[in-house]
C-alpha cells in the first residue's frame, strides 16, 4: 500500500483519481485550496483521505502534506485558456510557481515520482496532425505556456536532482463532476447543462474546430500507470483517445442523445483558441501500456446521464 498525494484532489479529474486509488486500497492525501475544486467531489470519501486545505503558491505551507508520500499526482492548477488571456499573472503564479513549489516539496520529501497534468494546448497552432510528442510546441495562450513550463520544470528536476517526473499532455478531458457553473469550465459541461436547462449552447467560431475529447476514466487509467511505469520518468506523453470531433458534430450527437433538434448560437472565436487537436497515443501505449477504454460517444452518454441526475431532467 503506497501513499499518494493528489494536488487538486477535490477537483473534477482529481476526485476521480482519488476514487480509483481508494478502490485499489492505496492511501491518499489531498491538497487543494478549493478555489476551483469542490468539497462535494470528495465528501463521500472524506473519512478515508487526509485533506490539506492549502495553496500551492505557499511553499512552506504545503510541505507537511508531502511527508512520507510515495507518489505525487499534481493536478492543482488554474485551467482555462480565456481565463489566462484575461489574467495571465494569476495563471502564471499558480501553474508555474505552484508547480515549482510542488516539485521542490516533492524533492525534499524524497518522493519516488511526480506525475504532472500537462496539456495538449502546448501544441498550439503547430499544423501537423495528429500531435506527436516530438513536435515543436507553439503555445497560443498564457495557459498553454504555463503548462509547457511545468513540463520543462519536471524534466529539469529529473536531470538536476534525480527526482522522477512524468508530464502527461491531457487532451480535453471531460466527464462527471466537471463544474457546469463556472464560465471557465470545459465546453461539454456547458453544452450539456444548456440542453438540460433548456438554454441555447454558444459556439465560439464556426464550430468546425476539433478536439480529441477524452473521457475522464481514460485519463485516470493513464495517470495511475504513469506513477509506476518503469520507462516513464523524464518523458512527456500524450493522453487522449486518438479520435477528433468538431463542435458541430458534438451538437449533432447531443441532439441524438437528448432526442431534440437544438440549433446553437454562433459567436466570435475566442482569443488563443486552438483550431484542431488530435492525439497520437502510440507513446502512451508503448511506455504506459495505456489503452483508452471509452470512446467519445460512450463517454458523452455517460456524462449526460450524470448531469441529468445532478441537474434534474
Ligand atoms: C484547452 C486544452 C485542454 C485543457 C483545457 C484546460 C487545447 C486543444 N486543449 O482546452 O487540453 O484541458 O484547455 O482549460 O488547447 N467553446 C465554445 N462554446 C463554449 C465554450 C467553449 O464554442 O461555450 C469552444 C472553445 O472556443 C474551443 C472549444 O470549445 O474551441 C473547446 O473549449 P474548452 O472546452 O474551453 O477547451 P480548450 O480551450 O480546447
Amino acid at each position: 500500500m503506497a501513499l499518494y498525494l493528489v494536488t487538486g484532489g477535490s477537483g473534477f479529474i482529481g476526485s476521480h483519481i482519488v476514487d480509483e486509488l481508494l478502490r485499489r486500497g492505496e492511501r491518499v492525501n489531498v491538497l487543494d485550496n478549493l478555489s476551483t475544486g469542490r468539497k462535494e467531489n470528495i465528501a463521500h470519501v472524506k473519512e478515508q483521505i487526509e485533506l490539506w486545505e492549502t495553496d500551492i503558491r505557499e511553499l512552506e505551507q504545503i510541505r507537511p502534506a508531502f511527508a512520507g508520500v510515495d507518489y505525487v499526482i499534481h493536478l492543482a492548477a488554474l485551467p482555462s485558456v480565456p481565463r489566462s488571456v484575461k489574467d495571465p499573472l494569476t495563471s502564471n503564479a499558480v501553474n508555474i510557481n505552484g508547480t515549482l513549489h510542488v516539485l521542490l516539496a516533492a524533492r525534499d520529501a524524497g518522493v519516488k515520482r511526480v506525475v504532472l497534468a500537462a496539456s495538449s494546448s502546448a501544441y498550439g497552432d503547430n499544423p501537423v496532425l495528429p500531435r506527436v510528442e516530438t513536435h515543436t510546441p507553439r503555445p497560443l495562450s498564457p495557459y498553454a505556456l504555463t503548462k509547457l513550463a511545468g513540463e520543462y520544470y519536471c524534466q529539469l528536476f529529473t536531470q538536476l536532482y534525480g527526482l522522477e517526473a512524468v508530464a502527461l499532455r491531457y487532451f480535453n478531458i471531460f466527464g462527471p463532476r466537471q463544474n457546469p457553473d463556472s464560465p471557465y469550465t470545459g465546453v461539454l459541461s456547458l453544452f450539456i447543462a444548456a440542453y438540460i436547462r433548456g438554454e441555447t449552447p454558444t459556439i465560439f467560431g464556426d464550430g468546425n474546430q476539433s478536439r480529441d475529447f477524452t473521457y475522464v476514466a481514460n485519463a485516470v487509467q493513464a495517470t495511475l500507470l504513469a506513477c509506476t511505469a518503469p520507462e516513464a520518468s523524464g518523458r512527456v506523453i500524450n493522453v487522449g483517445v486518438g479520435d477528433s470531433f468538431t463542435l458541430n458534430r458534438t451538437i449533432e450527437l447531443l441532439n441524438e442523445i437528448f432526442g431534440r433538434q437544438v440549433t446553437p448560437e454562433y459567436a466570435s472565436p475566442r482569443e488563443g483558441d486552438v483550431r484542431e487537436s488530435l492525439a497520437d497515443i502510440s507513446l502512451a501505449r508503448q511506455i504506459l501500456g495505456y489503452e483508452p477504454a471509452f470512446r467519445y460517444e460512450e463517454g458523452l452518454r455517460k456524462t449526460v446521464e450524470w448531469y441529468r441526475a445532478e441537474l434534474g431532467n
